[in-house]
């Protein structure tokens, strides 16, 4: 018999070549031969792959020099890149506590102090919370798959979920399942169920809903007090308090899911409770992790928490890595810029000079803008159609979705990283830090007004992409 003789692999990479800096060229060939190489050409047919460098918490670098203001990162950069405080916080952290990295089996000051924050938050606002519990996890999806778990375990005898069209909750499979997206949910049937895709804001169908599936049968709700991912919508007012109401009728539990809106990105702390609703259940992710690290929580009211999560049953819902030690410190030290810094009212603040900017400019250019919508710091733009679905030798579908992308270009070509919206069509978003400095601030929407002053109609903007760039791209789309 041979026995191999196992040798010691070579690394590809090292990290003193990262940190001495890797040439672009290596980078980009890296993540096309072992990442997502479609997305990486796609990002970079239109000329937005980078790698972006940062040049001040607010500001960054593409490869051809430009300047950009930093309105990306999909609402989970509050502070900017890499700001200082929290990197001195991180930083200490390494140096000079000697807490365990994965606190999993013993008790974290650090993770005690974000879990009692975190509620005494809520309970600022929301008194029935002042005894609520937190579950920690690492990425929104997971937060929303907790909660699920969580009302099931507290509603056993119920069964179907309730959720809203155009909702975005995650792509994990309780998240998606809540995600009414076609071409998200298409291929990974069957899917978590049943669930009933109720519209948006209106209170009349939901009760109908009710009476036709039966309270006893509905085990909870989720909802977005404002749907980012949809595109920055706001229900009518009176729809969450009337959407409360009716399911506590019922006992039926309510999930805010707050991953995008709370803790101050749309000028609130719990945009939810802000607009009337009392949450049973409530997930947070993106501002937590500081830009920096994933970290997500589940706040559940204490009876519900203890319907999954009794006794010798206590990690019958668990996770490796949730309540790190790191993680707790970014969160930790995230909540008290958050405080320290008013970054919730200058969120408002700001959000509403912010808006009042962008619907001046939509008004100047309304053959480029549809609409344009905002919620404290988190803005949408919706662009004209850039081209009739029919006329174009690709996928009708994927005109509109050409929209977006050629938006998100033209945002580049002037000085903004923005982002994409994943469950609406034809707009792109702003996220920037809640504490953009106002010189920055003003700068950013003097870039979008010179991005519409230039292309004055959507369409235009398709010749913002040179014939080589609009083969290439046409190939990946064939
Ligand atoms: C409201 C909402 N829920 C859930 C998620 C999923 O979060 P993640 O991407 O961290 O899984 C998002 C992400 O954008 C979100 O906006």
């Amino acid at each position: 018999m041979t026995v191999a003789i196992e040798r010691s692999p070579t690394l590809v990479v090292r990290s003193a070549e990262l940190f001495a800096g890797l040439p672009d060229a290596d980078t980009k060939r890296l993540e096309r031969a072992h990442g997502n190489r479609d997305l990486m050409d796609v990002l970079d047919i239109l000329g937005l792959a980078g790698p972006l460098r940062t040049v001040s918490p607010w500001e960054l670098q593409d490869p051809d020099g430009r300047h950009l203001i930093h309105a990306g990162g999909y609402a989970a950069v509050p502070f900017g890149e890499s700001y200082p405080p929290l990197r001195e916080a991180v930083v200490r952290h390494l140096q000079e506590t000697h807490d365990l990295g994965l606190p999993q089996q013993s008790l974290s000051a650090w993770r005690g102090a974000v879990e009692a924050n975190l509620v005494a938050l809520l309970a600022a606002v929301a008194p029935s919370h002042a005894d609520s519990r937190v579950f920690f996890s690492n990425s929104g999806a997971e937060a929303v798959e907790a909660a699920i778990k969580f009302a099931k375990a507290h509603r056993p005898n119920a069964g179907s979920m309730i959720n809203f069209a155009r909702a975005y909750h995650g792509k994990t499979a309780w998240a998606l399942a809540l995600t009414p997206n076609e071409e998200y949910q298409a291929p990974f049937r069957p899917l978590p169920g049943p669930v009933h895709t109720l519209p948006y804001g209106d209170l009349d169908a939901f009760e109908h809903a009710l009476r036709e599936l039966g309270p006893d049968t509905v085990t909870a709700v989720i909802v977005e007090p404002i749907q980012g991912e949809g595109g920055v919508i706001r229900p009518p007012a009176g729809f969450l308090a009337g959407l409360g109401a009716r399911c506590r009728e019922h006992g039926i539990v309510v999930i805010a899911d707050e991953i995008q809106t709370g803790l101050g990105r749309a000028g609130h702390w719990f945009a939810s409770v802000a607009d009337g609703l009392d949450p049973d259940i409530v997930t947070l992710a993106k501002p937590l992790g500081g830009g920096l690290v994933p970290v997500a929580a589940t706040i559940a009211r204490a009876p519900i928490y203890r319907s999954m999560l009794p006794g010798t049953a206590s990690k019958r819902h668990s996770n490796t890595f949730g309540g790190g030690t790191l993680g707790m410190v970014v969160a930790q030290r995230s909540l008290e810029l958050l405080v320290d810094e008013d970054l919730v009212a200058k969120a408002r603040r700001d959000g509403e000079v912010g808006l009042a900017r962008l619907r001046a400019t939509a008004e100047r250019y309304p053959e480029f803008f549809e609409e344009v919508r905002g919620a404290g710091m988190l803005f949408a733009m919706k662009v004209r159609p850039v081209a009739p679905e029919k006329r174009l030798p690709i996928d009708p579908e994927l005109v509109p979705l050409l929209g977006a992308i050629l938006a998100l270009r033209a945002l580049h070509l002037h000085g903004i990283s923005g982002c994409f919206a994943n469950t609406t069509q034809r707009v792109v978003r702003l996220t920037p830090a809640l504490n953009l400095p106002e010189p920055l601030r003003d700068q950013l929407f003097d870039r979008v007004d010179a991005m519409a002053a230039h292309y004055k109609q959507a369409w235009r903007m398709l010749g913002s992409m040179s014939p080589g760039r609009w083969i290439r791209l046409a190939k990946l789309a064939l």
